[in-house]
């Protein structure tokens, strides 16, 4: 099997392994933050934890960007957009985390740390070597302006609404309280809508398969775990307000 057959059937079956993560997720919360329990083997610091499996992304894409060859304009577009969140995501949010003392299952480290690596190949060597070439046409398609914009506007509430949560700990604490104002206005989990956002903007802005399949991976983890955390904030805080959805205003 050549490479492009071989990275179809994969991108294929990612779409497969998003349902059927979808499913197992509805019975089994993933064991971090908030969710974490005993029984998931060896723990690592919640911060080394994060930097590790967000790592894979910056070097999968930056090396596919300098093998492949597609490197005009709007690649680099796509390689600085991918980066601006990943940069942040491992290297950046890990040291500012609020999170002092915390750990997190080695088993969790290492299934997103090889996800990432998967997911982030599929998406990089299409985009710049197997896909078509993105000349300036692209830049001036309504997908990639539309998605430049969701995408835009996705990193910005993901940040934000991090931020928000960030702030609810004074230095040293480590409990939990109810977040108020920005995207928590109208949603339990507005950090994940923005990552939503930001991957459906993205999927849009690149209109391809593996980036429709990365945003289906991206809903198939938020979306049960936007769920977990609604009924955990139930559960826990009797005054917490009961018009606030899981994860889309007004819908779910
Ligand atoms: N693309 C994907 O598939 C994917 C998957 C997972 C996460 N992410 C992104 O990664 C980021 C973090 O996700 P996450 O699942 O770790 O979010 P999270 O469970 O909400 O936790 C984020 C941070 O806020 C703290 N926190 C959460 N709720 C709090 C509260 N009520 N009071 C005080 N502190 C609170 C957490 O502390 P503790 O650690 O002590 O709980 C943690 O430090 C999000 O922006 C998310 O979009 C993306």
């Amino acid at each position: 099997m050549d490479v492009a057959a071989l990275h179809h059937t994969l991108t294929l079956a990612w779409l497969g392994l998003a349902a059927v993560t979808f499913l197992v997720l509805q019975f089994i919360s993933a064991p971090y933050g908030k969710h974490i329990r005993d029984g998931w083997g060896p723990t690592l610091p919640n911060h080394i934890g994060w930097a590790i499996m967000e790592t894979p992304p910056i070097v999968v894409f930056s090396l596919s960007f300098a093998l492949g060859s597609h490197k005009g304009p709007v690649d680099v577009a796509f390689l600085c957009a991918f980066l601006s969140h990943y940069v942040y995501r491992g290297w950046i949010y890990p040291f500012r985390l609020p999170t002092a003392g915390k750990r997190m299952p080695v088993i969790v480290c290492a299934l997103a740390f090889t996800t990432n690596i998967l997911i982030s190949w599929l998406q990089s060597w299409w985009l710049f070597e197997l896909g078509p070439a993105h000349t300036m046409v692209w830049a001036f398609d309504p997908r990639f302006l539309a998605g430049a914009a969701l995408f835009v506007f996705g990193f910005w509430l993901n940040h934000d609404s991090d931020a928000i949560l960030r702030r609810l700990r004074a230095p040293g604490e480590t409990g939990y309280r109810i977040p108020h104002g920005g995207g928590f206005r109208f949603v339990s989990s507005p950090h994940y809508l923005g990552e939503i956002i930001e991957w459906t903007g993205w999927a849009l802005a690149t209109w391809c398969l593996p980036t429709t399949a990365f945003l289906a991976w991206t809903l198939a983890n938020l979306v049960p775990r936007a769920n977990e955390t609604h009924r955990w904030y139930l559960d826990r805080f009797p005054d917490y307000p009961r018009e606030r959805k899981r994860v889309f205003p007004g819908v779910y």
